[in-house]
């Protein structure tokens, strides 16, 4: 097989999933694309490939694109890309509704082509790492996990972020969503979950900008996950940390950095080599040399569209969760 001939739609995240097709051995950067002519000229003329603000015309002259769009733009364009053959690799999250990611998984099955999630955090070295310590048994079993994914958005009233139905929610199903992932990747199948969000604070959005979500999982366990675009000021712990019987597992706010604290002290399971930068470019990187391998092997990703489906499915099943009315 030759090289893929690859091709990025969208070039705000897209600008990372460009320059990693760029770098890779395994693809052909043929095309970037973007509404802003001038964006794509740009990004075109940086990495030496050709730009169009219409992406309906470049799929003859590609075997994969990657659609890094507004949310409500994902089904739709996934479907047209795989009814053309097209391996796709869709920003998160897959769909808006189960019905529109249910029509694309089975579209990309029908099709044979390849369909995968960029769900950027879970193909990072650092989580295959975490999940190898909880898997070991070496401490205990999981008890309870916190997970803090809090930050600042600069409000922006009138766009599709704006927006709940483009959005397709807020910032628990937007952002959220790639550390429900990685909940449900290291602690198993949840069992039960409960969510409250909150528009204080950023009632430019449609959807919540803060979130507080709770999953129980089949295993007993527990996790407890903030989510927020409200948040000017923070000093979280890490990004998260898991409680285990025998000890206490740490994800660094780097995405990088494994701690584990026993009776014994703490120890750094895993630092990022000093020969790799810290960039969106080389996270995004890892998973784009998934897709590309999967590609080349027809073997499924690991966050292909039934993946994906769980987190989401959690997360709705989080969002219908009403609570109970306090009575004082
Ligand atoms: N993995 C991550 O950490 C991460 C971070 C940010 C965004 N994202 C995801 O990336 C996607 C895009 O988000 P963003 O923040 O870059 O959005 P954005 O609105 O900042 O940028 C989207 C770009 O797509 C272009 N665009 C829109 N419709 C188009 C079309 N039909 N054809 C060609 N270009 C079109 C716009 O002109 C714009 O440049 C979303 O799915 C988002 O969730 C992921």
């Amino acid at each position: 097989m030759g090289k893929i001939r690859t091709a990025v739609v969208g070039l705000n995240m897209g600008l990372a999933h460009a320059h990693a097709f760029k770098k890779s051995e395994r693809s052909d950067l043929r095309w970037v694309v973007d509404l802003d002519e001038s964006k794509a000229a740009k990004t075109a003329e940086e990495l030496g490939c050709n730009y169009t603000t219409d992406w309906t015309k470049i799929l003859d002259d590609v075997d994969a694109v990657s659609l890094c769009t507004p949310h409500h733009l994902h089904a739709p364009q996934a479907l047209q890309a795989i009814a053309a053959g097209k391996h796709v690799l869709l920003e998160k999250p897959l769909a808006n509704s189960e019905d529109d990611c249910l029509s694309v998984v089975q579209a990309a099955e029908h099709k044979g082509v390849t369909l995968m999630m960029a769900y950027v955090v879970r193909y990072l070295p650092a989580i295959r790492i975490l999940k190898e310590a909880v898997d070991s048994g070496k401490y205990g079993k999981p008890i309870s996990a916190q997970v803090w994914v809090q930050g600042f958005l600069n409000p922006m009233p009138g766009t599709w972020f704006a927006s709940k139905e483009k959005l397709g929610g807020g910032v628990l199903f937007s952002h959220g969503c790639h550390y429900i992932d990685i909940l449900l990747y290291l602690l198993g199948e949840p069992a039960r979950v409960a969510q409250f969000g909150t528009r204080v604070g950023t009632e430019w959005m449609e959807g919540e900008g803060t979130s507080h979500g709770i999953i129980e999982f089949k295993s007993g366990a527990l996790a407890h996950l903030v989510s927020s675009w409200g948040m000017k000021y923070t000093n979280t712990p890490a990004i998260c940390q898991i409680h285990l019987t025998e000890g206490m597992l740490q994800l660094n706010s780097d995405l990088w950095t494994v701690e584990a604290v026993t009776g014994k002290g703490t120890t750094t399971l895993f630092e990022r080599p000093q020969e790799l930068e810290s960039s969106i470019d080389v996270n995004v990187a890892f998973e784009i040399e998934h897709f590309l391998q999967c590609i080349e092997t027809g073997n499924r990703p690991e966050t292909d569209g039934h993946e994906a489906l769980k987190s989401h499915r959690t997360i709705w099943a989080m969002d219908s969760s009403a609570g109970v009315q306090v009575t004082l």
